[in-house]
């Protein structure tokens, strides 16, 4: 980074104004993004237009997320860009890492003097940087929850800048973390059009038909007129109190969703696992987050071991193959039947609160075709030295609906939508008339 940090925190905790409210008399009552799944990394990737002239803006959906980052070093001209100063609302809103005080070169997006700093993470890579905070337009579509509506504009949209891009699919500018932070993108659209504080995502496994997340309440609607936002189960969002991010300041809690798994189970019958794992301890090791950076399931080793040992028991009479990294259990999958959820085989069970709230994984979202013959169950053994013991990943929510709400911390999840007839994929992305 071109600034040069005086480490003192001057960020006073000033009464948080509406500064950044949005400029437009029509209000919508929810947002929508479309997310497109990368074929080659397998990120969820959407698109939104920001600065003066608007030019589109591609970043990797990040679900636990502290905000949006995106490097602004590269090609950043915009006539709206405003760094945010130290001392300001918008500042004590961004809860800031420090204040660089002063950078010695021109004026730019990521050169300032008197501007808010936070460390921002590259969670595909897990490398970590300081960049400048600062607001932009953004320009995003509302929706009636069936189609697209009008296209509305936030004037200041704060982001930090900064340059971290390995690891990200090709075209990818930086990242939009959807965590648990007042300025990850549901807050910033929550406060400013005044709607609850409460978004879903839908992600489709195709490459072709993209998913979508909505910001706001339902209903969510997808064809042929399936409103994913009833009948959903719920169970309690849990706060790990210590942060999961590659750097942060001690104190610092995680942002990422984490939800209390008490046991799995394998065709209706417990796995054997070291319960200790299914708590997060005082120093935030073990628990269960959702993400959307790690394309399948990962757990920790004995965890792994334990459900990989139970599924193979399970489909004893099924002819393996050899298995194809990552993942450590193949079948040969002429054996192996089709249903309507997927790959005839028996449903992981992730036991929440009690024994009557179940989120059952299908085959559809836990057997990967590898090549023509090969089915491989998709989770991978993340060793022994994870700190989160079960990161439910991208292959594992594709073609559900979770809905996060935020003021009520909880997560909503409707289990596979083939059980509806249909998919994340079956949104009607043509514009309402
Ligand atoms: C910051 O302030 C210094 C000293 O006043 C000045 O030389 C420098 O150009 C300023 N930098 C920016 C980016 O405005
Ligand atoms: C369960 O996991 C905890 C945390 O890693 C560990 O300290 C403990 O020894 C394990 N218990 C058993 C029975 O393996
Ligand atoms: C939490 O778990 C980790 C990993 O097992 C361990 O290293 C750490 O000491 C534990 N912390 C506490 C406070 O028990
Ligand atoms: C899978 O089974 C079929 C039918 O028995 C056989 O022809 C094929 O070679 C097997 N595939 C592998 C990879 O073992
Ligand atoms: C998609 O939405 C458009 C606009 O409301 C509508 O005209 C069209 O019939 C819808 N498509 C389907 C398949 O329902």
């Amino acid at each position: 980074m071109a600034s040069v940090f005086h480490y003192f925190i001057s960020c006073s905790l000033l009464a948080i104004t509406s500064s950044y409210a949005a400029q437009t008399s029509f209000r919508p009552k929810a947002l929508i993004l479309p997310v497109t799944k990368d074929a080659s990394t397998l990120q969820y990737i959407a698109r939104i237009n920001q600065q003066t002239p608007l030019v589109p803006l591609t970043l990797t959906v990040d679900l636990g997320g502290q905000f949006m980052w995106e490097d602004c070093v590269t090609n950043y001209v915009s006539t709206t860009y405003r760094p945010a100063r130290c001392g300001s609302a918008q500042c004590s809103l961004a809860k800031l890492t420090a204040c660089s005080t002063e950078c010695p070169g021109k004026p730019a997006s990521n050169c300032n003097n008197n501007t808010g700093a936070l460390m921002l993470d590259n969670t595909v890579t897990h490398q970590a940087t300081v960049g400048d905070v600062g607001s932009d337009i953004i320009t995003i579509q509302s929706t009636n929850g069936k189609n697209p509506g009008r296209v509305v504009s936030i004037p200041r949209f704060l982001f930090v800048c900064g340059a971290l891009l390995d690891g990200l699919a090709s075209g990818v500018m930086g990242m939009a973390g959807l965590g648990r932070t007042k300025i990850s993108l549901p807050y910033q659209f929550s406060s400013v059009f005044s709607f609850p504080k409460i978004f879903a995502i839908c992600l489709s496994a195709s490459t072709n038909s993209p998913g979508v997340v909505f910001f706001g309440p339902g209903a969510y609607k997808f064809l042929l007129n399936a409103d994913a936002s009833t009948n959903l189960q719920y169970t309690p969002l849990i706060k790990n109190p210590v942060s999961t991010a590659s750097a942060f300041i001690q104190g610092d809690t995680s942002t990422e969703y984490f939800v209390g798994v008490k046991s799995i189970q394998v065709n209706e019958k417990d796995v054997p696992v070291n319960k200790t794992l299914l708590k997060i301890n005082n120093t935030g090791f073990g628990g269960t987050k959702i993400s959307t950076v790690n394309p399948y399931t990962v757990l920790h080793s004995s965890i792994y071991k334990a459900v990989i040992k139970a599924f193979g028991y399970s489909l004893s009479a099924v002819p393996r193959v050899s298995s194809v990294a990552p993942f450590g259990l193949c079948f040969n999958s002429t054996f192996i039947g089709s249903t309507w959820l997927g790959a005839g085989v028996p449903s992981i069970n992730l036991v929440l609160q009690n024994k009557d709230v179940v989120w059952r994984i299908f085959g559809a979202n836990s057997m990967v075709q590898v090549s023509e013959d090969a089915l491989c169950l998709g989770v991978v053994d993340g060793g022994v030295d994870v700190m989160t013991s079960i990161v439910l990943g991208g292959y594992q929510i594709d073609n559900n609906l979770l809905q996060f709400d935020l003021t009520r911390s909880r997560l909503g999840f409707s289990s596979l939508l083939f059980g509806r007839q249909t998919t994340c994929g079956n949104f009607n992305f043509t514009l309402n008339a």
